[in-house]
């Protein structure tokens, strides 16, 4: 049984060595890549696309798999495998399973569409023609739909496809969860429009050096214990977090010389990331254990963080006396109450996701999970969807874009054929809130409200997420994580109370 086991470990290790080689090649892409190679770059992706699913299904993992005694109603293994060894056994199985269904000439025409949409996409938006975006995207619903055929369902086309980001949740559930959530988001939004002469906004005018931008990225990611000798922060069209070996994880930002609030906050969100995956447990690593339980519960890492810690009160104070270190002038008059109510906490319904406020952010993921449903179920066809966008952005937000750059061409996401992906924004907030209870309870300091957020409590925070979350990679499925740190399984009321209990604070509610 080891022996079969550590067969099946080292089969692992390749497939892990290869997919931190399309981590560097789509990272590289992002940062660097020079306009005219973008063409080959596609059929690179596609080749190693094409070499790990090899690997994931060939007959011998087959084999290993049925030695191993993993099967439908076995899916970790015969009984008596330690926690780790099970839990190793049960996620490979559900890729392999997975991948079986799948032909390889899907795989990589799949790779190959996707990388080469991406650039279509950016063109797309920077002239806001969904035209020039519209073939392709056919292209990838398409697919998508293949895809999510060959997989199979017993229910819902949209289970496989979000099975690949939040493996384990059913779309029934998601639907429930959203349909708590989206009635008593609106209701907040419209009582916080109610009062929003209340807070004036302020901004900063001046051009913000890059350079000094970039020392202030630095500066937080030393704060919060982001290891550069393990990492690097670099400049992308829109920010992310890669993993590109076991020791090797990037962030990036983007620098605007008009805003040096937008980097902040871009930086704390993707050091979240990059902490999460710099936490894994020693035993778990160049294994697929070494990943985070669901990409909600990774992305309720970068919100913990981003939101929760750095919109509140303490830790705002102290990333105000950064900028005006670096920009004296400018900051001369922002108080640290000016910045925490009337510069990073205002709310306003706005056309584009990625500068929403933590209210109406949800209801912008409920949008295009709205559509995204319907195209994949075919009752919407990619030719209406600039139409259909802003019906729906009228109905949840009350306000309709004018262009398709601020509408439907928006976000990079479904060029890379990421359908099934965008719900897990919204399950890593209320993950954050529900998780950020519990850490409040066992480290008093961390709270909001009246935290000192001293670089004690700084270090105590990343502590306990590193105990209770980082460290067991993958080992434990999302649900089962949240069950066993919170004591309670995913309750979007956690979310609505940690909301209810500062916008009520700073719009007098
Ligand atoms: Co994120």
């Amino acid at each position: 049984m080891q022996d079969t086991l550590t067969k099946l470990k080292n089969r692992d290790k390749e497939i892990q060595l290869l997919s931190h080689t399309i981590a560097l090649l789509g990272w590289d892409q992002e940062t660097c890549i020079p306009e005219k190679s973008v063409n080959e770059r596609a059929e690179q992706i596609s080749l190693v696309e094409g070499l790990i699913h090899d690997r994931v299904t060939s007959e011998d993992t087959g084999e290993l798999f049925s030695l191993l005694g993993a099967d439908e109603r076995n899916p970790a293994g015969a009984p008596g495998l330690s926690g780790n060894d099970a839990a190793f056994i049960r996620e490979f199985y559900r890729i392999y399973k997975k991948r079986m269904k799948l032909p390889k000439e899907l795989v990589t025409e799949f790779a190959k569409v996707t990388s080469l949409a991406q650039a279509k996409w950016a063109e797309a938006r920077s002239k806001s023609e969904f035209g020039i975006f519209a073939p392709l995207l056919e292209r990838i619903v398409d697919l998508t739909r293949k895809k999510a055929d060959c997989m199979g369902y017993s229910l819902d086309p949209y289970d496989p496809l979000l099975d690949d980001f939040e493996p384990w949740m059913k779309n029934s559930e998601l639907a429930s969860i959203f349909g708590k959530l989206e009635p008593e988001l609106s209701a907040l939004a419209v009582r916080i429009a109610e009062k929003s002469g209340r807070v004036a906004p302020v901004a900063v005018d001046g051009e913000f050096d890059e350079r000094k931008q970039r020392e202030i990225s630095e500066s937080i990611m030393k704060m919060m214990g982001f290891d550069f000798g393990s990492g690097r922060i670099d400049v992308s069209a829109h920010p992310f977090t890669a993993t590109l070996g076991s020791k090797d994880v990037r962030i990036t930002t983007r620098y605007i010389t008009s805003d040096p609030v937008s980097n902040v906050y871009s930086t704390i969100h993707e050091t979240g990331h990059a902490l999460y995956e710099q936490g894994f447990g020693d035993e778990l690593y160049g294994t697929l254990l070494a990943n985070g339980a669901s990409m909600g519960l990774h992305e309720s890492q970068s919100r913990l963080w981003e939101n929760m810690i750095g919109r509140s009160r303490g830790f705002s104070a102290r990333i105000l006396s950064l900028l005006k270190d670096a920009f004296p002038a400018e900051f001369a008059n922002v108080t640290p109450g000016d910045f925490y109510t009337r510069m990073i906490n205002r709310v306003k319904p706005s056309f584009i996701r990625t500068e929403s406020d933590e209210v109406t952010y949800n209801l912008h993921i409920i949008l295009r999970y709205n559509l995204e449903t319907r195209l994949v179920r075919g009752e919407l066809a990619v030719a209406d969807l600039p139409a259909a966008w802003k019906a729906e952005s009228r109905k949840l937000l009350g306000i309709e874009p004018s262009n398709d750059s601020d509408g439907a061409l928006q976000d990079i996401h479904w060029s890379f054929g990421s359908i099934g992906y965008f719900p897990t924004y919204a399950l890593g907030n209320l993950y954050s809130a529900q998780f950020y209870a519990k850490l409040v309870e066992d480290v008093p300091d961390a709270d909001g409200e009246s935290g000192s957020f001293a670089d004690d409590t700084i270090a105590d925070i990343l502590c306990w997420l590193r105990e209770k979350i980082h460290s067991r990679g993958c080992t434990l499925t999302a649900a089962d994580l949240c069950g066993k740190v919170t004591d309670a399984p995913l309750d979007p009321n956690f979310f609505m109370c940690y909301l209810e209990r500062k916008y009520g604070d700073i719009y007098g509610l």
